[in-house]
Formats: structure tokens, sequence, C-alpha cells
């Protein structure tokens, strides 16, 4: 296994006009607009660099790049001359070889000499440049003022700051602005005394460092460095994959040394990422081999037991018998499985194969359930497909981005940053959200409109601005009458005119000012292309399906649908979430979203598989918990879910589990759900398998084995196992063997395979006959449906409602260094940014109640209470709370209640009732529940003796 490497052409990509010039006697075409650089990287000359790097804009302060060009004097830096038409250069004359070597001396002269037991030592471009110039001697010597010497900064867990080895080319300090916009750096003080700064603050830990990396990755020297790298050496080999966190699916090259995991770097031809990262995918992935995972299979008779540790052959044994047991006693349905977002597209569709092969039911449902359920529903009804229509390059060429309920900078951090350079350009930003979330207002960013409406009130506010754009004649008719179904429109035009959805007539529901929100959909109409990005913040709401179908209204109202820039795009939010509804997950579809009572669907996989398939729809998760309470659902396979967690009201999720007699838990983790397991089958990493993720551009990606999985087996093995335990017969030799099975039953997929995944980097389902290559953009000639429909969103307010004894609202979200449940980055350093779930309560609410920050307090609804710490902001409205679920002794979702989505059962997580109270510390059932948590995870012979002390 090689080392996967990226050539660096010097300065970006130019889009101009063709312009052709010789280098070295050499002609070389290029757009017009490249520099010089770049023109003679791609015709494979290469002049020495440093400053210069090709994912950010050329600076030329470092001199090296000197060259000559016929007809100019002087010797102009190539990486900041543009490239004309007849252009003659020279780029290793006798002259500039003895220039370039000058300016490498002064750069060495200043530079420590230790490059023998330097952490960059053979990965450090001083190193290689000093080569590639021929410097021999350092004739100023060393005994002058120099910078060596200054203290590191190791203030951050995952990379060090050494100051002595800087030559300030501010590379980091551009990869900070340019790349990642958080622009934490800066060059402080003049001349010799130039350094690199965390913005004035003590170290990068206390800085505005969000840690994502670039800013290393940028760095030529050894100054920015990995710590990993400084532990474990430099890497000997590299596996290019996918990272395993969120639904923007970042490619890295996992970078090895033996079976040792190095450091993750982002990957240039990453068509998600382009290079970039977050702190997660780049720095989090410690818990791959964290103490805590479990990595022998282990049974218990019953959830008040410590748990046996058993061959994997009695594990899988057991578990087939179990389930066939409670078969036979209580019936077919009695049993189901949950499969997960975590996990590859073909583990996935292995689990649902076998809940439908071998459990002869439809009994599957997944964690899209809780999240982006209303996204399948209100799209397809919409638009037909169900899901996002855009990729997302297709930002850069929006003029007006509305992002509602979604939180991209924590949420979607990689693509938050692409945004926010088309927002530096001239891209006009509304937010609709109840909290002032970063991109409110950030550095060079601020939103031409903020709605901060109340939770809850979504649907009334974009048929406030339908209203808006119907009665102000701002649609695109052309469009309508084209694309879509105009007596719908005119049905939906009739409705949302009504004086009733005006911006002003709702303002006391919404609590934004009707002019405000006018202007915002004057913008969004009239702006150019219009892009609406949107999150769990329309999804999770008892009218999610509606909001969902609101956004749709309004995006084919303005045209804004089926070409670059514009469209409708959920941002998802687990890795492989798209890919678990695309893989036939949910209890009433096969993979590609066909329903089980079509009945030419079915008999395809009936023939594929061999047996009858049930044409009835089989329960969805909260349907399995009620079955289970009522006595008539005893068992269930959970692969890579935490539901006591993730789902609402987890007494509810909790006396469904214990009410069952067989919960097989696949996980890397003993997790919450764990607790009321009788069989655990330990799971392995992304790290440690083969298979593919689907991103929310429905962008089907490789996950590459990087290790030997320390559990013995991938995911999808041991689902294999479990399944010839039943009987079925599988015989997958890897998980190539199981994509060309999705392809032959999936038309979106239909020409999906490993060797075109291996050789495109990645494809955008639809891949059929008719789009060979994948489909960045959906809904160009025509609506996959045929003709948009135009729905009619009646605004039905939430049952949840305040009152006396619950006042304030509830909502909650996540941050960016902890990701959901947080089983993954609560085992990495990831802790230091966000150690506790916090409150976020409104000054006025907070003065109202006596609370101070860091207060206990407590939080109660109808459902549950819980005790947290209070945060005391403005970023929340008077009226409203916040909160992350990252932490388990929390229990956030002990507080949600079971009201849900209308048409798909997901749950209201963004509205809850709630009273918030000062209190002493963690309630008495929060003590109970760990002391239960803690005596559930004991493992004979392992932790028995702790458990009793
Ligand atoms: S820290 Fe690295 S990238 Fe930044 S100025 Fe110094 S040498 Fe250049
Ligand atoms: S890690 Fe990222 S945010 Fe932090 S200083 Fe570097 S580039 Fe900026
Ligand atoms: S943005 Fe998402 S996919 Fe990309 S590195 Fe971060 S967590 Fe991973
Ligand atoms: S690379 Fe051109 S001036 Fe530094």
């Amino acid at each position: 296994m090689g080392f996967e490497t990226q050539a660096d052409f010097g300065t970006p990509e130019a889009q101009g006009a063709p312009v052709t010039l010789k280098v070295d006697g050499q002609p070389v075409t290029v757009p017009a607009g490249t520099s010089i650089l770049r023109a003679a990287a791609l015709q494979g000359c290469s002049i020495p660099k440093l400053c210069a790097t090709d994912n950010i804009e050329s600076f030329g302060s470092c001199r090296l790049c000197l060259v000559e060009v016929e007809g100019r004097t002087g010797y102009p830096a190539s990486c900041t001359t543009p490239v004309a038409e007849g252009m003659v250069v020279r780029t290793q004359t006798e002259k500039l070889k003895q220039l370039r070597r000058g300016v490498m001396e002064l750069y060495i002269s200043d530079h420590p000499l230790d490059c023998l037991t330097c952490p960059a030592n053979g990965d450090c471009e001083l190193q290689s440049q000093a080569g590639a110039v021929g410097l021999r001697d350092v004739r100023y010597g060393y005994d002058g003022a120099t910078n060596m010497g200054q203290a590191k900064d190791v203030s951050n867990p995952y990379f060090d700051f050494d100051p002595s080895k800087c030559i300030v080319c501010s590379r980091c300090v551009r990869a900070c602005d340019e790349v990642q916009g958080t622009f934490a750096l800066t060059i402080e003080g003049r001349g010799f005394d130039s350094k690199v700064s965390p913005g004035g603050f003590e170290n990068f830990l206390g800085s505005e460092c969000v840690s994502c990396g670039a800013c290393v990755q940028a760095c030529p020297t050894a100054t920015l460095t990995e710590k990993k790298v400084v532990e474990i050496g430099t890497p000997d080999r590299s596996v290019v994959t996918t990272c395993a966190y969120c639904g923007v699916g970042c490619t890295f090259r996992a970078e090895m040394r033996g079976e040792e995991l190095v450091r993750m770097v982002p990957w240039k031809d990453g068509k998600a990422n382009r290079g970039h990262s977050c702190v997660k995918g780049r720095f989090a992935w410690g818990y791959a081999q964290h103490q805590d995972r479990i990595l022998n299979p282990m049974i218990r008779e019953s959830i008040d037991q410590p748990w046996r540790e058993v061959s994997w052959e009695e594990a899988i044994a057991h578990t087939a018998s179990e389930f066939r047991r409670i078969q036979a006693q209580y019936g077919t349905r009695s049993v189901g499985g949950i499969t997960s977002s975590r996990c590859t597209n073909e583990e996935t569709f292995l689990v649902q194969k076998m809940i439908r092969q071998g459990f002869g039911n439809n009994n599957v449902d997944t964690c899209a359930r809780v999240c982006h359920s209303p996204t399948g529903y209100g799209l397809k009804t919409t638009f037909g497909t169900s899901a996002g229509t855009q990729d997302f390059d297709s930002v850069m060429q929006s003029d007006v981005i509305l992002v509602i309920g979604a939180n991209p900078t924590d949420g979607h951090p990689v693509f938050a940053s692409r945004m926010k350079q088309r927002l530096r350009q001239d891209a006009k930003l509304i937010v609709v959200d109840p909290r002032r979330t970063d991109l409110v207002r950030s550095p060079h960013i601020e939103a031409a409109h903020h709605l901060p409406l109340r939770p809850g009130t979504n649907v009334a506010m974009l048929t406030a601005l339908a209203h808006v754009i119907v009665t102000e004649k701002l649609y695109d008719e052309a469009f309508i009458r084209e694309r879509c179904d105009w007596d719908e429109f005119q049905d939906w035009a009739d409705f949302v005119s009504e004086p009733a959805r005006s911006p002003e007539a709702i303002e006391p529901l919404t609590g934004v000012a009707a002019a405000e929100v006018r202007g915002a959909a004057r913008l969004y109409a009239t702006g150019g292309n219009g892009a609406i990005y949107y999150g769990l913040g329309v999804t999770e709401h008892s009218q999610g399906s509606s909001t969902v179908m609101a956004i749709a209204n309004l995006a084919m109202a303005t045209g804004n649908i089926g070409r670059e820039g514009v469209g409708v795009n959920p941002l998802r939010g687990q890795n492989n979430v798209q890919g678990a509804c695309d893989m036939g997950s949910f209890p009433h579809e096969y993979s590609g979203y066909r329903h089980v009572s079509d009945e030419g669907a079915r008999a395809l996989f009936e023939t594929a598989w061999g047996v009858a398939l049930d044409p009835e729809p089989g329960l969805r998760i909260p349907n399995m918990l009620d079955a289970a309470t009522e006595g008539s659902f005893k068992g269930l396979f959970v692969q890579g879910e935490d539901i006591l967690q993730s789902d609402p009201n987890t007494h509810h999720v909790a006396a469904g589990l214990a009410a069952m007699e067989c919960v097989v838990v696949q996980d890397l983790f003993l997790n919450e759900t764990a607790n009321y397991a009788h069989v655990f089958l330990p799971g392995s990493t992304f790290l440690e398998k083969d298979g593919t993720f689907t991103n929310a551009e429905r962008r089907i990606q490789r996950v590459r084995k990087v290790m030997s999985p320390l559990n013995g087996f991938a995911d999808w093995e041991i689902v294999q196992l479990v399944a010839n335990a039943l009987g079925l017969g599988w015989d997958y030799a890897h998980p190539s063997d199981i994509m060309d099975e999705i392809a032959a039953l999936t038309p979106s997929f239909a020409g999906v395979n490993y060797a075109r995944l291996d050789t495109d980097g990645s494809l955008q389902w639809p891949v059929t006959g008719d789009a060979p290559d994948g489909s960045p953009i959906m809904h160009i000639d025509g609506f996959v449906r045929g003709r948009g429909k135009f729905v009619v969103t009646d605004y039905v307010p939430t049952d949840e409602k305040t009152g006396p004894r619950f006042p304030l609202l509830l909502t909650t979200g996540r941050t960016l260094s902890q990701y959901n449940v947080g089983a993954q980055t609560r085992r990495t350093d990831n802790v230091l940014w966000h150690e506790e779930d916090l409150l976020e309560i409104h000054p006025s609410d907070a003065e109202n109640r006596g609370l101070k920050d860091g207060d206990w307090v407590s939080l109660k609804s109808r459902a549950g209470e819980t005790t947290l710490r209070a945060k005391v902001t403005e970023r929340v409205a008077p009226g409203v709370v916040y909160t992350t679920f990252h932490h388990p002794d929390t229990q956030a979702n002990v507080i949600t209640t079971d009201f849900s989505d209308w048409a798909t059962n997901c749950p209201e997580y963004k509205v809850t009732a709630v009273q918030v109270a000062a209190s002493n510390g963690p309630s008495a059932w929060q003590e109970e529940y760990a002391e239960q948590a803690r005596m559930s995870r004991r493992i004979a012979g392992v932790i028995d003796a702790e458990a009793a002390e």
C-alpha cells in the first residue's frame, strides 16, 4: 500500500478564456487569470515556492518563485503574475538560481537547524525547497538576532504552534480567512518582529480558533504540527476514505504508520469538501481506539444481570435462535430492527434485507425517522424525489441564500465555510431561526434579514413570505406555467394571498416584525439565484412535512429550481442518513423509495431473494415501542443507533425496550440503549471496513478499510453471520458484491459500482442510462414527478402550548465540537470545548427567575425533568430556551414530548413547553439513572468487582 499524493499547483484554478504562453520553451495553454506559477506547474515545471499554495490566493511575500519574462524588466514573482497570450517565461536561469538561493539563505539564517529531530523531517517544504534551490551554505552565520527560542503554544489538544520555526509566510492566516472563514489569526508586528498570533489571544485554545486544521495543513514548516505526528512519527502509507461524522461527507487521506493512524488530512479532490475539514473529521477520531470499545460479544438472560463474554459463534447462534423463538411464540411481526445512518449503505441494505427476507415482515426503521423523514415526504410529494436538489458547489452561484432551521457553522461546518466564501463575495443572506446563530453575524458576514421566529411557527412564516411574493406579483409565471401544475398554483396562490396570511397578520404569532418579513420575501424573489438550505429546525416539528412542502412551494413560485445556484437543500445530519433512507430503511419502502405495496417492485425483490415478501408496511420506531409496551412486539435488532438517548420521551423508550424479550445492540460502545439489551455484538469503525456513504448531495463515496477491525469483523460481516444463522444462505465476499445487488434492484443506483467509484471519486444518484455520470443538479428539464406540485400548507399550531405551568419554549440543537449523542466525540479531546450540555436562557428570563450564568437549573416539561447549568445569553429570544443533547447524564430527551409530524411521526424535538427554576444540582432520577446504567454495564469477570463495591 503506498502513499496517496496530490500535486500543489501553487495558486487556485482560474476560469478565463484560453491563453497560450511558453514556459522554458514549452507551450502551455491555460485559462486567463492563471498565474505563471500554476501554468508552469501544469506543464510539469516546478518553480520553487514557499508562501503560495493552491487553495488560497497568492500573496507574493517569500520572493522564492521569481521568474524572467521576456520583454519585461526585473524578476516578477510567478505566483502573483498572471499569464498573457504569447508570453515567454524562463524559470531556471543562473540569475534566478542565484536570487533564490539568496532568499533561502535569509530564511535559513533565522531557522533552527534541527531537521533530524524535527517532527516535519521529510515532510517540510522549507527543507525540500532549500534542496530545490541548491542551498549549500548560509553566509550570514547564526550569531545575530533571531526569532528562534520562542515558547511553544501547546494549548490546542490536537496541534502545536512552535513560533521559532515560523517563516511568516502567512499561509496559515490566509487559510483561516479564505478557506475556513474564521479570521482567528493575524500577523502582529512589522518586519523582523512580525509574528503569527491567534488574534491577540494568549494561545490557540483561548482564541476564536475552531480547530478546523486548515492552518496546520497550509503551514509549509513544522511551526503548526499535529501532536500525533510529534508522538508517532511521519506516516508511511495512506488510504483515501470518507469522514463518518456528518452529512457533508468530507474526503480524507488517512495517513498511517504501520497499523497506527497518524492523521487525517483533507483530500483536495474530495468533491464535497474540496480539501477542507472541521475539527471532528480532522482530529476527533481517537474514539476508534478508545478503551471503552467493546471487542467481544456478550449475552445475558435479563437486563439486571451482568454481561457474560461469549464467542462470536455463541452470540450469533443465540441471536438467531431468540428471534426464531419469539416469532414462533408471538408471530411473524413480533420482531424488527433499526438500521444505522452511521453505517455504510451496504450494511444498511443488509439489515433491512435480513428483516424483510429473514424476519418476513417490514418492521424496519432508521434514525431518519427522528430527523429528516419529513424531507422524504415533502420533497417526494412536491418534486418527486426524496432528496436535495443541488451539489455543494452550487452555492458558489447563489445570489441569495436563505437558511432556515439550520446552523451550518456548527452542524455542517465545511459546507458553512463554502457558503461563507460566497457570502463574503456578494451574495445576500436571510436567516430564519429562533436563535441568533453565528451565521447571522460573523467576520465579514452579516445577514440582510434575520427572522427570529417563535419555535413552532415555520409554516406561518413561510406562508407569509409566499403572501408577499404572490400579492406583489414577484413570482415567475413563465416557470410555473411551463414546469408546474397551474391550477394547483392558483389554488395555492389564492390561499397564501388571504389577508390572514400576511406578515402583519402573523406578526403576533411569530414575533417577527412584518417589515422584516416583507424585505426578506422581496430579496429572495428578486435577488437573482435564490437557494434555500434547511435543517432539523424545519423537520423536527409537528408540521415538519408541511414546512418542507412550504419551502418547495416558495422555490417553485420563484423559479428557483433546476439550475446551479438555486434549489432546496436539506442539510442532512448524519454521515449516511441519506443513504440509510435510499437503502430501504423505512417500513413502507424498498431501496429507491418504492412502496412495499407496489407489486412490480415487490416481485423484483421476491425473485432476487427467493421468498414471498410482506405487502403490508411495517412498524415505525415509536410504533414498535408502543407495541412492545402493549405486549405484541418482543424482539429488536439495533445496529449503530442509541435510541434511548436520541429518541424523544426517554421514559417511553425505556419502557418499550424493557418490555422486550430480546434486544440485540450492535455498536462500538455499551451505549444507553445497551442498558436494555440481552445481546451485544461489537461493531467496527469506519476505519475498519469497506463500503460507501451517501452525503447530503446524494453523493455516493467510498469508505475504505484503513486498519483491521479490532473486534474481528466489519459490521456487514456480522449481519451476514446473523442472517446465515437465520438460514438465509448469503455469500457476499466483499461489500462491492452488496453494491452490485443494490444497483441491480434500485433504478437510481443502476450505474453505480466500485470500479466507477474508484475511477470517478464519487457519483451523485440518480446514476442511470439517462444520467450515466450521475446528477449533480436535479429537476433540470422537468420535475421527477412530472409537473411540480404546489401544496396548500395551512398553519396548524402545535398542541404543545406554553401556559402558566410551562411558560417557556425549549428548542434543541448541537455544537461544532460534539456530535449527536456524543458517543464518539465525548471519547476524544473535543470534550475540552463542550464538557456538558448547558441551557441557554435570555437575560430577562434568567433575571425573572433569579438565575445567574453557571447556576444549576431544573428544566421541566410535562414529559419529565432534568437538571443542567444555565448559560445566560442574548442568542435566544425572551421566552425561548435552548440546549444540546450530547451528554447522557443530562438526558435532554427526558424533556421532549411524543408529539410528532403529522405525516411521518418525526418527533417534535424543536418545541417543548418548559419551566426553568433554580436547582441545587442533578435531580434524584438522574443519580438513580446513572447508578442503574452503571449496574447494567457490569461485565462478568471484568467489572463485577467494581460494581459490587
Ligand atoms: S505558522 Fe506556518 S504557515 Fe503560518 S506564517 Fe508561520 S510558517 Fe507560515
Ligand atoms: S485551526 Fe482553523 S480556525 Fe483555528 S486558526 Fe487554524 S485555520 Fe483558523
Ligand atoms: S464537516 Fe462533517 S464530514 Fe466534514 S470533517 Fe466535519 S464532520 Fe466530517
Ligand atoms: S511563492 Fe511566490 S512569492 Fe512566495
